[in-house]
């Protein structure tokens, strides 16, 4: 086998999958689109869950990929290892319903001991405990010993990451030698020691997990493959870890250039160059794909590592901005692979060192307090710092909460992590009341709403409609008449619009000869529309043939303001940046309030030219159409939104 560079092996790969058919696709963002299980990207499969369960159709029944990964559980042993990083590409083909195990084996050891010659004899498949189809294709087809051949319980070869589509799987590991082993009698593919090493991982993939242990079989039989590229290059390239890969090292390089340290020296200095590495080129494709420093969620995830990055910059003793130097080299190194890197240059390293500063005074301000705290600790004879005191570094002052952790043990303290927790714990539930609706209903109610039809919706071309009274509750109880009081009144179709996408619910009335209803408000839920009323006259019953009349002024101001709102939109996306992403609105007649993420405060002068965009496009009368389509039609034709 020859020496071959990450960028050569990736296409080689690609290219081979294409000559069996396979459509080459570029890596999905690390965003997930349209999935709240996962926040952030972590295998080649993820993007296309839909594409396994047949909810969307793929483009071809045969992909491959290099996907961008990012995966966190093990953070913090980042750096202290070798073998542990955030970011990796995995490569990927992947079979939709179309070929199954025969295929996906043949062509893994025809990529690897063909196209990259390794020798066969070290390569060793593994397979899931009771797989005897596997092994049958391993023994027969491929020609493997049986003693080769290796069962694996779950643990190892069921392949399943939250919730989606898993199954059993058949890995291939290479043997590096025995200088990388345990030396135990039993030492085999799957011991945890170095010496096999997995480089592939081929996923029949034929249930859907909700995550709670049900597996529900799949309409068709799926191939879900992954290869890890850095993983493959050590093997290739003879070294070690991924921190010795060709595009990897120079990155390592960099670190060590402007820390005027040595590598493989020290120990606690390579830990930080390692950190350094790892953290600034995941970092930088986060970036790129549209994640900002922020304390929650993704944002988060990427505050933590660009914070943990700058600070063991400290401990190394750089005492400037460094960060975006770093990546500099990410983006050199990368962009063969992933051209937008080159496009978003000047955004990724403004949004990075925006971070390095903030972090910088947030470390000098944050710190000098910490002190305090630990001197009084100290001082009380008490080895634990109090929950509340973290907490209020954290909340108010934004300091990191793993760093409060270092520090303090480096003081030889521990934190009261419990407190802090139940501190945090409550503020969340703070937060999700706060946004909240129809939150006093019970249960039942709520599932009773959920067994009715959908509303029509005539809303967007009609303010007046003929409709039908189909359920009236109190107090979310269903109800057969109401004759005085507040009540909800469902139709089987309106023209009121249900609070939603930041926009307030139309108020107006609801009547017919000897009944009249005053909708103060009107909400929505799983699709069907809820009149919130007061009965003004007559008796209210199921069954009613009545017309729903919308305050049309009212609405019309609020269309005026919704507008408005997506003028604001497109004008900060000009003056600011197409990064510029809606992160919540609210609009209502007299008002429009739009919430954004942008790296830093908006300036006077660009808050002038926004609001000269937005008044000239008023100004120019544009029309406006109402549009009814499905998400992907939309986004197809242009439109901007959150979809996910
Ligand atoms: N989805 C499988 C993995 O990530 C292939 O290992």
């Amino acid at each position: 086998m020859k020496w071959t560079s990450v960028n050569d092996l990736r296409e080689k790969y690609l290219s081979f999958f294409e000559s069996k058919g396979h459509l080459r696709l570029p890596s999905f963002p690390l965003i997930p689109n349209n999935d709240k299980s996962l926040l952030l990207i972590n295998s080649g499969m993820a993007p296309m869950k839909k594409f396994f369960t047949g909810e969307v159709e793929p483009p071809r029944k045969r992909v491959t990929t290099c996907q961008k990964c990012i995966r966190t559980p093990d953070l913090e042993r980042v750096g202290h290892t070798a073998r542990h990083g955030t970011f990796f590409e995995m490569l990927g083909n992947f079979s939709f319903g179309d070929y199954f195990k025969e295929e996906a084996i043949t062509w893994a050891w025809e990529f690897l001991t063909d196209v990259l010659e390794i020798p066969a004899d070290r390569l060793y498949p593994s397979i899931y405990v009771d797989d005897d189809e596997a092994f049958r294709i391993w023994n027969e087809k491929i020609g493997v010993a049986a003693d080769r051949i290796v069962r694996l319980g779950k643990e190892d070869n069921f392949w399943e990451h939250g919730t989606g589509p898993c199954g059993p799987c058949s890995e291939i590991y290479f043997d590096r030698g025995e200088k990388y082993g345990c030396g135990k009698p039993d030492c085999k593919p799957g011991c945890d020691c170095d010496r096999y090493m997995e480089i592939w991982n081929n996923v029949f993939s034929q249930f859907d997990s909700d995550g709670k242990g049900n597996y529900t079989e799949l309409e068709h039989k799926n191939i879900d493959t992954g290869m890890g590229l850095e993983r493959l290059a050590c093997v290739m390239q003879g070294v070690d870890n991924m921190f010795e890969v060709d595009g990897v090292r120079k990155i390592l390089d960099k670190v060590v250039e402007i820390s005027g340290k040595h590598y493989g020296e020290d120990n606690n200095a390579d830990i930080s160059i390692r950190v350094i590495t790892d953290h600034v080129r995941g970092a930088t494709f986060m970036i790129c794909d549209g994640v900002i420093p922020s304390n929650e969620g993704r944002g988060y995830v990427l505050r933590r590592i660009l914070r943990r990055a700058a600070r063991h910059g400290k401990l190394l003793g750089i005492n400037r901005e460094f960060l975006t130097e770093v990546c500099d080299v990410v983006i050199k190194e990368n962009v063969a692979g992933y051209p937008e890197l080159a496009e978003k240059e000047t955004y990724i390293k403004k949004v990075m060192s925006i971070e390095e500063d903030r972090f910088n005074a947030t470390i000098d301000a944050g710190l000098s307090m910490l002190t305090d705290i630990i001197r009084g600790t100290v001082a009380e004879k008490s080895d634990t710092i109090s929950g509340e005191e973290v907490f209020k570094l954290y909340d108010t002052f934004g300091f990191p909460i793993d760093l409060t952790r270092e520090i303090a043990e480096e003081s030889h303290l521990r934190i009261d992590n419990e407190t802090f927790m139940k501190l945090m714990q409550e503020q969340k539930v703070r937060a999700r009341a706060a946004r909240a609706n129809i939150s006093g209903w019970s249960e039942a109610s709520k599932t009773a709403i959920s067994s009715l039809p959908q509303t029509e919706f005539t809303g967007y071309s009609e303010y007046r409609t003929k409709a039908k009274v189909i359920s009236i509750l109190v107090d979310g109880d269903p109800v057969e008449e109401v004759t005085e009081g507040d009540c909800t009144v469902i139709l089987d179709r309106t023209c009121f619009y249900g609070e939603g996408g930041g926009q307030v619910g139309d108020t107006g009335t609801i009547y017919r000869d000897g009944l009249l209803l005053r909708v103060y408000d009107t909400k929505k839920t799983d699709g069907v529309y809820l009149h919130m009323c007061t009965v003004a006259e007559g008796i209210v019953k199921v069954g009613d043939e009545v017309t729903a009349d919308i305050d049309d002024r009212r609405r019309d101001a609020i269309r005026r303001n919704h507008s408005a709102c997506h003028l604001l939109q497109a004008a900060l996306r000009t003056v600011l940046g197409t990064h510029v992403e809606q992160a919540g609105s609210f609009v209502d007649d007299s008002r429009v309030r739009f919430d954004f993420t942008h790296y830093s405060a908006v300036t006077d002068e660009e808050l002038r030219k926004v609001e000269a965009l937005v008044n000239l496009n008023i100004l120019s009368g544009n029309g406006i159409v109402t549009k009814v389509t499905d998400p992907e039609t939309a986004k197809a034709e242009g439109a901007i939104a959150l979809f996910g």
